[in-house]
């Protein structure tokens, strides 16, 4: 079992190895999360031409602005040429749980516009399978019944409103679904079904592209799409 710090050295190797991935010119989505924060560093030390990032959080934003990286609103770019990204769970189809830092709403929409989505992480993030809390994002006109929806996705279900996170950038509710699930795509698609979801940090295998996963000694990539 790794402890604390070898935890953090292997962030940091699969983030420098994804650093690499980066070229000229590109138009980059950044995630959020501690693996990112080593991202950051790695690129801004680079020294890239006519990079353009945009950021998924307000935080990686600021950070990556403080680094010297140029940082763009999303509202302007149609596509990304890469997106990278950490997550909570990654299991051995390339399934994702993400949104321990609440912004996977708009990591997957950066994400989804991105040619290709690498994902970075230490091997403590690998499971044989996805299991909950599978973050959601919520609006909060509604969130009574919202909750209520996600509480009774299955036996002994329940929502709970992640506190100290009243509102996502977007001004939306973050929240921990309890549920049990052997297939994520089906509860994906319930999840999406429930109107008052704006989102789930469900990540399904046709978004991820490659996964950069650093163990003690080496770091492995793995194509998945
Ligand atoms: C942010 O909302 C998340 O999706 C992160 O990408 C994910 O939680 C991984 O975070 P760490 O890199 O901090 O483990």
């Amino acid at each position: 079992m790794a402890n604390a710090a070898d935890t953090d050295a292997r962030k940091r190797a699969a983030a420098e190895a994804a650093a690499e991935l980066v070229e000229d010119g590109m138009r980059l989505g950044l995630g959020t999360g501690t693996t990112v924060a080593h991202l950051l560093p790695a690129l801004a030390d680079r020294r890239l031409r006519d990079l353009r990032c945009v950021a998924t959080s307000p935080e990686t934003e600021r950070a990556a602005s403080e680094l010297g990286l140029a940082v763009e609103p999303f509202d302007v770019l149609s596509e990304l040429d890469l997106a990278i990204d950490g997550a909570d769970q990654i299991a051995p189809d390339g399934w994702l749980v993400k949104g321990g830092g609440g912004a996977h709403v708009r990591e997957k929409v950066v994400a989804a516009a991105a040619a290709r989505f690498v994902v970075i992480a230490d091997d403590g993030k690998r499971v044989q399978r996805l299991g909950p809390p599978v973050p959601v994002e919520l609006l909060g006109f509604g969130l009574e019944a919202t909750l209520a929806a996600l509480a009774a996705l299955g036996p002994g279900g329940r929502a709970r409103l992640r506190p100290g996170t009243a509102a996502s950038p977007d001004g939306n509710l973050i929240a921990d679904v309890e549920v049990p699930f052997d297939d994520p795509a089906e509860l994906a698609a319930r999840l999406d079904g429930i109107p008052g979801v704006v989102g789930h940090g469900l990540f399904a295998p046709s978004l991820v592209t490659e996964l950069v996963v650093a163990r003690a000694d080496e770091v492995e990539r793995s194509v998945i799409g």
